[in-house]
């Protein structure tokens, strides 16, 4: 990927985290991405953000489970969910699906919409992702389920945070 492509017009790199409903999966990758760009002292280069697939939960704040893995990680969460839009797709310079189900949504979207968006499976960096590029749905299940969820969003946001600073030279 070309400098220009990298950077949004803001001179920001844009970096959206998407799931199905915004009250689990990608609220818990925005946190843990936003936590390391602050540790890293890189809080003005990034805008990030997340979005689901559905309107199910349309304005609701994240899960009770998912504010509680969060917090136990010193992560404060304060998002509302929403729904992505084509202007997403268009603007955000990476755009991270959590499953399979996720990506083949959003490339429905940008396909009718006509925007080549720059669309990847989150786990695609993971390094211990091991062939299994997704992450789970934690929504029907117990609280094991979001420190899995958390664990992996940590270990994949930690590397695609390296991969751009590498990029970048920062
Ligand atoms: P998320 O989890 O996509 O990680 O936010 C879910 C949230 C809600 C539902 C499914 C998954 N739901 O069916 O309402």
């Amino acid at each position: 990927m070309g400098e220009e492509e990298l950077e949004s017009e803001n001179g920001r790199v844009s970096v959206l985290f998407v799931c199905l409903g915004n009250i689990c999966r990608s609220p818990l990758a925005e946190g843990a991405f936003r936590g390391l760009v602050k540790e890293a002292g890189l809080e003005g280069r990034f805008e990030v953000d997340s979005a689901g697939t559905s309107g199910y939960h349309d304005g609701e704040g994240p899960d009770p489970r998912t504010v509680e893995v969060a917090r136990r990680r010193g992560i404060t969460l304060d998002g509302v969910s929403r729904r992505i839009t084509a202007a997403d797709l268009r603007r955000f310079d990476f755009i991270l699906a959590m499953d399979g189900d996720n990506l083949s949504e959003l490339e429905r979207l940008a396909g009718r919409a006509g925007i080549d968006a720059p669309i990847r499976l989150l786990r695609e960096y993971d390094p211990e992702a091991d062939g299994d590029m997704e992450v789970p749905d934690p929504y029907f299940g117990g609280a094991r389920g979001f420190e899995r969820v958390q664990d992996i969003v940590e270990r994949s946001c930690e590397a695609l945070l390296a991969g751009i600073r590498r990029e970048r030279g920062w």
